[in-house]
């Protein structure tokens, strides 16, 4: 991917996520003063955040290999086997979705976790044995979108835990300006600052809008990345001046105009528009939900006032739960 250019590859090049990145500091220290492997660690959060660019970081950082995958690829015993015996001392195991791996695959993650011990079973039948193999140690890096998918036995066996939190706008900027450097694009405060704001404080959006800003900047622009360049392109991408896109609008509009504004169940919600359940849950409403725009109660998902007012509506006299 073309990503890979302006991606941080040292923590010393990681923007925001302080608390992160000063523990993560120590404890990559302290295991390179040891000798030993970093410990096992989960990072979660929503997507774009950087769980991808800091298990390459850790990697980097420990001077160790990475190998990456995924929960939902792991099929078979053997596909995890074949990955967790190729790895050397001290390399990083990095898999994505970490939730989304079946409880087979997940057993034989812990031995190896615990006591860097394959244990696997071959054959079938009366001719079956399970067999040990010693592995190499090695940090699994585990990332997931929500810490609580994960079976608590598994997410027991990480030493490290990190949550990624949205990024601030002026850590955005900062990347932004990073990365338009990176691209050999003139950028101005004002502009980096717009695509800032409207990046729904994640990284990955911010980044995207800009290769887009700078696509409108070099045909009806001078080139350079103005705030008013940004202002034309964002709006051309029918991005909102608070970062709310089609899919967030869709979705408060939704919860409005069919369900009066809630409490109304995820599950309905998810039908009302046509979406899985878990991509509200994991991709869009945490940020709506940071930003106030709407709650998650016991009985459902409900807007506030500040969704109503965001388009201009009038707010029922009355909200629900309100006293
Ligand atoms: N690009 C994407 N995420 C970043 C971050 N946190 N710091 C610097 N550059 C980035």
């Amino acid at each position: 991917r073309a990503d890979s250019a302006i991606r941080p590859k040292r923590l010393s090049d990681y923007i925001g996520q302080r608390q992160v990145r000063d523990q993560l500091d120590i404890f990559i220290t302290a295991a390179r003063q040891r000798g030993d492997a970093l410990d096992h660690t989960l990072v979660f959060g929503p997507p774009g955040l950087g769980k991808t660019t800091l298990a390459n970081i850790i990697a980097t950082e420990m001077g160790s290999e990475l190998t990456a995958t995924s929960g939902p690829v792991l099929e078979k015993a053997g596909d995890l086997a074949a990955l967790l015996t190729s790895l050397s001392e001290g390399d990083v195991l990095f898999i994505d979705e970490i939730h989304r791996m079946s409880a087979n695959i997940e057993e034989i993650l812990y031995p190896a976790m615990e006591d860097f011990q394959l244990d696997i079973m071959i054959g079938e039948g009366p001719a079956a044995r399970s067999i040990k193999i010693d592995l190499p140690r090695f940090t699994l890096v585990g990332a997931t979108t929500r810490a609580g998918l994960l079976t608590s036995p598994l997410r027991d066996r990480f030493g490290i835990v990190q949550r990624l939190e949205f990024y601030q706008i002026d850590e955005l900027s900062q990347i932004v300006t990073r990365s338009a450097r990176l691209l050999g694009l003139e950028s101005e405060p004002e502009g980096a600052l717009e695509i800032a704001r409207r990046s729904r404080g994640t990284p990955r959006i911010a980044n995207r809008l800009l290769r887009r800003v700078r696509d409108v900047a070099e045909v009806k622009g001078d080139g350079r990345l103005t705030a008013e360049i940004a202002d034309i392109a964002l709006n051309m991408l029918h991005v909102d001046r608070h970062g709310l896109d089609h899919m967030d609008r869709r979705l408060l509009l939704a919860m409005i105009d069919k369900f009066d504004g809630g409490p109304v169940g995820v599950e309905s919600l998810a039908a009302a528009i046509s979406e899985e359940r878990d991509t509200i849950e994991d991709v869009l409403e945490p940020y709506l939900i940071q930003q106030g725009f709407m709650l998650r109660t016991a009985r459902g998902r409900m807007v506030t006032r500040l969704a109503y007012t965001h388009f201009e509506l009038p707010p029922p006299s009355r909200m629900a739960g309100e006293a």
